[in-house]
């Protein structure tokens, strides 16, 4: 299996891996594992820590 990978939005912010993700609590407990997750990276997602695509309202059209 291929390594995950991150990529950063700098307009958006939004912050996409792709490939498989633990999600684990402050112990490092296993909470659930998830495959491509995006999370949010403008703070305006109404379902944090995941992007819900709030972020398009703030991006500016030229
Ligand atoms: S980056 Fe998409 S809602 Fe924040």
């Amino acid at each position: 299996m291929d390594k995950p990978k991150v990529f950063i939005n700098p307009k958006s912010g939004s912050i996409r891996i792709t490939g498989e993700v633990e999600m684990v609590d402050a112990d490092g407990n296993v909470l659930e594992t998830l495959e491509n997750p995006k999370f949010c990276g403008c703070g305006q997602s109404k379902e944090k820590p995941f992007c819900d695509g709030s972020h398009k309202g703030l991006l500016k059209k030229d």
